[in-house]
């Protein structure tokens, strides 16, 4: 399938061919155990479509070398490919300028950016920094190690039981000592979506700056950071069908250029004595060093081959995936959802009576569905639904209805092992 036309583009089928777009990935024929593999781990990592990986063996085979170092043809072309595929991010997230999408090693990375730069320079002794229950630990210790140094305070938004963010408790948490609001967009653990867009327009309007992690959003849903309003937004690559060790920091221009630099090193400097270093110009004071430069190109490529699907139509596809998974799921004895918030996207977390989730997990790796189970790096949530670990399918846009058909067979096979 050629995926190079905008998604607008008359030549893609009006509705969602799941079999055409399954037919670029490459791994999804793999046979495990001798049963075809049912991929139900997307929230952990997606899978890559062959456009990519011929791009990234087109980048190493034809354009390779380092950037910004050389005026030879293949600095040059590797130079040139890079700073495009940071075009095509700014386009897919729709930023004002390229200037505003930092390559990183992932959404981690990008959070400790933002922790480094920002927190250390703006967030002092006694200061609050506003984060949720739903938060991923990526979105949590770096804010721990912040208060811990500098003396601040972590308030933390509760959720209900259907796991949604208590915005009453929210606003409530504000004060005069509020420095900082750090909330993922979709949680990794539950699925649910939460209202960003109402968070960031209510922290602004007390001066507040927000950070949104987007690490199970961007894959999953359109994202607009000049709509929402955000202050830093970030992703991993390896999520959106694109490599592992890439993703991006979004941040406003005029945030950035108050930071302060996160790594020290070559290519993030204008000039350095060894009295005093000047720092180059957004996007490189963040870029030390040698960056991931296949990496960025290939998520370039990755973006591009989604965009060209269309995110509206993932985003619909997802969602039937997930509103037949949870009624199937609904109408089994036994079997207990984990998050239910009325706005979900991908993501079914589940517990079965009597079963430890790992058990859950090794049988139905037997049956060759592959979904996660454990705590998701998000022990605050599972504390809260007071269970050590949950099983966790999690959904992309090249899922079939007839996959979770197998996902419920296979958790009927789990329930009679168990009787
Ligand atoms: N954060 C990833 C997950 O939820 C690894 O599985």
């Amino acid at each position: 399938m050629k995926l190079v036309e905008p998604a607008s583009s008359p030549r893609l089928a009006p509705t969602f061919d799941v079999e055409r777009i399954r037919a670029d990935f490459p791994i999804l024929k793999l046979k495990v155990g001798g049963k075809p593999l049912v991929y139900l781990d997307n929230a952990a990592s997606s899978q890559m479509p062959r456009p990519v990986i011929d791009r990234l063996l087109r980048y190493q085979t034809t354009q390779h070398a380092n950037i910004n170092r050389a005026v030879h043809y293949l600095s040059e072309t590797a130079t040139s490919e890079y700073e495009e595929s940071r075009r095509k991010l700014q386009c897919f997230i729709n930023a004002r300028e390229d200037k505003e999408v930092i390559f990183t090693s992932g959404t981690t990375d990008a959070i400790n950016l933002v922790m480094h730069g920002y927190g250390r320079k703006f967030i002092g002794a006694g200061d609050e920094i506003i984060l949720t229950t739903l938060e991923h630990h990526s979105n949590i210790v770096p804010w721990q190690m912040l208060a811990e140094e500098k003396g601040a305070k972590i308030r933390v938004v509760p959720i209900n039981d259907a796991g949604e963010l208590l915005i009453d408790e929210y606003e409530k948490l504000f004060n005069e000592r509020t420095k900082f609001v750090g909330v993922m967009h979709v949680s990794n653990a539950l699925g649910t979506i939460n209202p960003v867009k109402h968070m960031i327009d209510f922290a602004h309007a007390r001066g507040v700056p927000v950070l949104i992690d987007g690490a199970q959003a961007a894959p999953h849903l359109p994202v607009d950071v000049q709509a929402l309003d955000c202050d830093f937004y970030a992703f991993s690559g390896h999520k959106l069908c694109g490599p592992t060790g890439i993703g991006i920091l979004y941040g406003k221009a005029a945030i950035l250029e108050r930071m302060q630099p996160f790594k020290g090193g070559g290519d993030m400097i204008l000039s350095v004595t060894f009295e005093k270093t000047t720092y180059n110009t957004i996007p490189h004071k963040f870029e030390a060093g040698t960056p991931p430069i296949a990496a960025a190109i290939g998520l370039g490529a990755a973006v591009d081959y989604l965009s060209a699907i269309g995110m509206g139509r993932i985003a619909a596809h997802e969602l039937d995936l997930l509103n037949y998974a949870t009624e199937q799921v609904n109408g089994m004895p036994g079997v207990r959802i984990i998050g239910t918030a009325e706005k979900k996207a991908a993501v079914l977390s589940f517990a079965v009576d009597g079963v430890h989730p790992h058990d859950v997990g090794t049988l139905l790796n037997e049956d060759g569905i592959a979904i996660r189970t454990g705590h998701h790096c998000a022990q605050p949530v599972m504390q809260r639904f007071k269970v050590a670990a949950t099983s966790r399918a999690s959904f992309a846009f090249y899922n079939s209805m007839a996959e979770v058909d197998a996902l419920i067979a296979g958790i009927r096979s789990v329930q009679k092992v168990f009787s």
